[in-house]
């Protein structure tokens, strides 16, 4: 299948459900207001891949993380909600990525990818 549905509503703020997506874990995230927080005030200078936190959610779904779940170093799965930055933490070779799902420390070279997706309604979303 090209693009997928996925039902968001079942996802509690602090969250994460991964689905597949040609073959690739997608990871949905229900970020909390302090993740939101703290992804919006990192200085973009600082970033080694800058990308605002809007630039990497939908407008007024800023509670949405959608990404695909693979590390941009060489590949591995990075783990949820552990590392330095209160993101995700490759466990391969030590990338450390932001609740924004930004590189922050460590051998990776970009943030998360983002898939094509939108929002079919406050509750279903369409990757792909
Ligand atoms: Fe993730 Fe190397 S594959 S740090």
């Amino acid at each position: 299948l090209s693009s997928i549905e996925v039902d968001i509503s079942s996802i509690e703020e602090g969250q994460s459900l991964t689905v597949k997506w040609r073959g690739k874990p997608v990871f949905i995230r229900h970020r909390t207001p302090t993740e939101i927080e703290e992804a919006k005030a990192v200085d973009v200078a600082d970033l080694r891949d800058p990308q605002t936190d809007e630039e990497r959610v939908k407008p007024g779904k800023e509670q949405w993380l959608i990404m695909i779940g693979i590390c941009t170093h060489l590949g591995c799965v990075p783990e949820g909600q552990k590392g330095d930055y209160d993101g995700w933490f490759c466990p391969c070779h030590g990338s450390h990525y932001d609740s924004a799902g930004r590189i922050r420390q460590g051998p990776a070279p970009l943030n998360l990818e983002l898939p094509p997706y939108e929002f079919v309604s406050d509750t279903l979303i369409k990757i792909g």
